[in-house]
């Protein structure tokens, strides 16, 4: 498949969009600096919080604790590495039913109970083995984003 530019100029901090890349669902958030602090506060949660394992390689740009190339915007194929369902958003912090306790934000697999943080990192002892894949992805410019 081609690849798909998108212009986020447009994009507000904790916006959300979904783009098509190859028939699969693509998410492009960019997360407030709330988010982003968010995630150091349950990596003793996750089972990948390196992005180590090799089932679904993190691009190196995006080996890092935020798992993209700028700190605020999120690419991630928005399929569960579990069985292949689409991850919804539980974007708000706090106790919600289903969810971990301290959440801080992120995202459900309605048919298994995994659960991803803002950052698409699984969370242990779920069903999903593997962080939500990173896709091939760099910037035109600013705003443009060249996704494949
Ligand atoms: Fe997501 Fe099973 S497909 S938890």
């Amino acid at each position: 498949g081609a690849p798909v530019e998108v212009d986020i100029g447009a994009l507000q901090p904790g916006d959300k969009i979904t783009v098509e890349w190859r028939g699969k669902p693509v998410w492009i958030m960019k997360r407030t600096p709330e988010q982003l602090a968010s995630l150091k506060k349950i990596e003793g949660q996750l089972a990948d919080p390196n992005s180590e394992r090799t089932a679904y390689p993190t691009p190196e740009y995006a080996k890092n604790p935020h798992r993209s190339i700028k700190p605020e915007v999120f690419v991630a194929v928005g399929i569960c590495s579990h069985l292949g369902c689409s991850p919804t958003d539980r974007l708000q912090p706090g106790p919600q039913p289903s969810l971990p306790a301290d959440w801080q934000g992120g995202f459900l697999c309605p048919c298994h109970g995994s659960t991803f943080d803002l950052a698409g990192r699984v969370f242990a002892n779920k069903p999903a083995p593997d962080n939500l894949e990173v896709p091939p992805h760099t910037y035109l410019s600013d705003t443009r984003l060249l996704i494949g």
